[in-house]
């Protein structure tokens, strides 16, 4: 299978199937001496756990994330960083209905149509189980992003028609609510439709939104690699993803350039800004210094209980009601795994950017202290 790898200096390569033994990644090309410990991964690891509420699947992971590799007395090394975790609650006769016919709305018809195989318990490796490597290898990139002071801001945006209003937003309210929306009002009108959906065999889509402050002008690419191309292509490589939008995304397409256009200012301390942030922080592929800000629509789980008309592999006609474990709406634990995975791309970049002018690479090999 290609393309389990993503990541050009920064390389991400992650392995495993929602029912097998183990998931884990590979994170490859991470800088040596940042300190390092499973704590710092666990953290990220425990807001994407399933079945902490009634609003997500009720399979319980512990999701412990074990460092195999990489780090040496608590620092990275320099060398590929291996993390592990296992997968412990998984009940495969669940899916055993699902051996011979195809999910609506899931992996499983084009799964199967190009490899003629498919592991079927749990989506094998189309599961969103393959999110807990991301948001493992994630946390370790934006532990080094912080160390630049550069700050996430992750949350519900949507869930359903319910909306947050941003004059509500309370950061304190970041991760601290069932749903992830920073709002007590905006969680409890969305715990009501979440818990309506599964009640009548239904589930609901919705939108993150992600706000990154402190990021320096001039990180990107102009063609190939456009900062806002590689989050895009991030977001869309997520589960149930179906639409990304930076800055006021779709939004841009009814306005006039008058109205869209980031007026620049030099302020007081002589750095040049925009008064606005229609662009979400990035103009031609390249950080403006603004806050990067970008949404991902999700889809509403397809796996439901309620009937549904599909086909089974020789194409005779099944009645299917889907039973088992699975999350009514995906994205109070889809958050975390935005986040990090903006994190991989951002530091990627910035790791790229380290070549962009002569002037870097003689400053470090001019000025590298000799005796190393
Ligand atoms: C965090 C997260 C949790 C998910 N949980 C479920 C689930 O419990 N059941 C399910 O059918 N799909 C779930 N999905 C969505 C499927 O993985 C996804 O729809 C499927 O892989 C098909 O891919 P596509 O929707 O991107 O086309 C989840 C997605 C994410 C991001």
């Amino acid at each position: 299978m290609a393309g389990s790898s993503f990541g050009n200096i920064l390389r991400l390569t992650t392995w495993g199937e929602s029912h097998g033994p183990k998931v884990g990644c590979v994170l490859d090309g991470f800088p040596a001496g940042m300190e390092l410990s499973e704590e710092d991964i666990q953290v990220y690891l425990d807001k994407r756990r399933p079945g902490q509420s009634s609003l997500t699947t009720q399979r319980r992971e512990s999701d412990l994330v074990h460092i195999y590799s990489g780090v040496f007395e608590g620092k990275t090394t320099g060398t590929p960083i291996s993390l592990v975790i296992d997968n412990t609650d998984q009940h495969s006769k669940d899916y055993s209905d699902l051996a011979d016919c195809f999910r609506p709305g899931h992996a499983d018809f084009g799964y199967y149509t190009k490899y003629g195989i498919r592991d079927y318990r749990g989506g094998g490796r189309a599961s969103a189980r393959e999110t807990a490597c991301r948001v493992a290898a994630g946390a370790v990139a934006e532990k080094f992003l912080k160390e630049l002071g550069i700050t996430f801001s992750f949350y519900t945006a949507a869930i359903g028609e319910v909306v947050l209003d941003p004059k509500a937003y309370d950061p304190s309210l970041l991760y601290a609510t069932p749903t992830n929306f920073p709002d007590k009002k905006a969680d409890a009108d969305a715990t009501a439709l979440i818990e309506a959906c599964k009640a009548r065999k239904d589930s609901v889509g919705g939108m993150v939104r992600g706000v990154i402050s402190g990021v320096p002008a001039g990180i990107g690419d102009p063609t190939y690699l456009r900062l806002d191309a590689c989050l895009a292509s991030a977001m869309m490589s997520i589960n149930a993803s179906k639409a990304v939008g930076i800055g006021d995304g779709v939004f841009a397409g009814m306005r006039y350039g008058s109205q869209n256009n980031d007026a620049f200012y030099t302020d007081e301390d002589g750095v040049i800004r925009t008064r606005t942030n229609h662009a979400g922080g990035i103009l031609g592929g390249i950080t403006d210094g603004s806050d990067i800000v970008i949404s991902t629509t999700f889809k509403p789980t397809p796996s439901i209980a309620s009937p549904q008309e599909t086909v089974m592999t020789d194409g005779t006609p099944k009645a299917l009601s889907i039973h088992g474990r699975h999350d009514p709406c995906v994205v109070p634990r889809a958050v975390v795994v935005c986040e990090t995975m903006c994190a991989l791309v951002l530091l990627d970049a910035m790791l790229l950017n380290m070549t962009a002018r002569a002037e870097n690479v003689k400053n470090f090999y001019l000025h590298r202290d000799s005796t190393i």
